[in-house]
């Protein structure tokens, strides 16, 4: 399973990226204006640090719009993937992108219709959002299943980019389901290697350790 981060935190990204785990990065509106920077140099610094995918939502509904958005935004670098809302004016400028070559991630996708429509547009991603799901006591997971069955059906190449996650469980259900991305917000991220018993099983070596009066080197 690829790890993309979901966020725009360039330090914490670079760090991760730079121990390999990162795969990609994932943005929308709301992490934009959270950064407090502007979109266009944002996604230009991610993708200078990062080599795979970049999502960058566009912010028209109108497909016309969307398009010229989108045209504009794969310019910035060449491993920025666009991002569009799943709607019929999303899936006319999926059609239209991903015919020019474009990477499209087709997001806020909330059921397998949906992402059956994102397929046969010819997006590269798709983008369930499994937490919103989880909010309101739907399955995220479910969803995320019926989605990798429905695509190997009908042998779609559209990867499964799962995202909206909320916990390390999150992780290890996507991952367990097959699903091709998890984009992860670095919180979560960073919470992954974590574990108590590690924590003390370390400190009960480094303490055996001592006791030896040994040293390696
Ligand atoms: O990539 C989509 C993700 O950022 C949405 O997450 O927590 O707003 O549902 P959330």
């Amino acid at each position: 399973m690829q790890f993309f981060l979901d966020g725009s935190d360039i330090e914490k990204i670079k760090k991760f990226s730079d121990l390999g785990l990162i795969d990609g990065v994932t943005t929308n509106p709301s992490i934009i204006l959270k950064s407090g920077k502007n979109m266009i140099e944002v996604i230009s610094e991610l993708a200078s640090i990062v080599s795979g995918s970049i999502s960058a939502e566009v912010s028209a509904l109108d497909s016309e719009k969307m398009v010229e958005e989108g045209i504009k935004l794969s310019q910035i670098a060449e491993n920025v993937t666009v991002k569009l809302p799943i709607t019929w004016d999303g899936l006319e400028a999926c059609n239209s992108l991903s015919q020019k070559g474009i990477s499209v991630n087709m997001t806020l996708c909330f059921s397998a219709s949906q992402a059956l429509l994102a397929a046969k547009s010819g997006a590269e991603y798709v983008s369930p959002f499994i937490g919103r799901l989880d909010d309101l006591n739907l399955d995220g997971a479910d969803l995320i299943s019926d989605i990798k069955l429905i695509y190997s059906n009908y042998n779609f190449s559209t990867k499964v980019l799962a995202a909206s996650i909320r916990t390390i469980n999150h992780v290890k259900q996507c991952a367990l389901l097959g699903a091709d991305v998890a984009t992860i917000p670095i919180d979560i991220f960073e919470k992954l290697v974590k574990h108590p018993l590690t924590d003390s099983g370390l400190s009960q070596f480094t303490a055996d350790w001592e006791k030896t009066g040994q040293s390696i080197l």
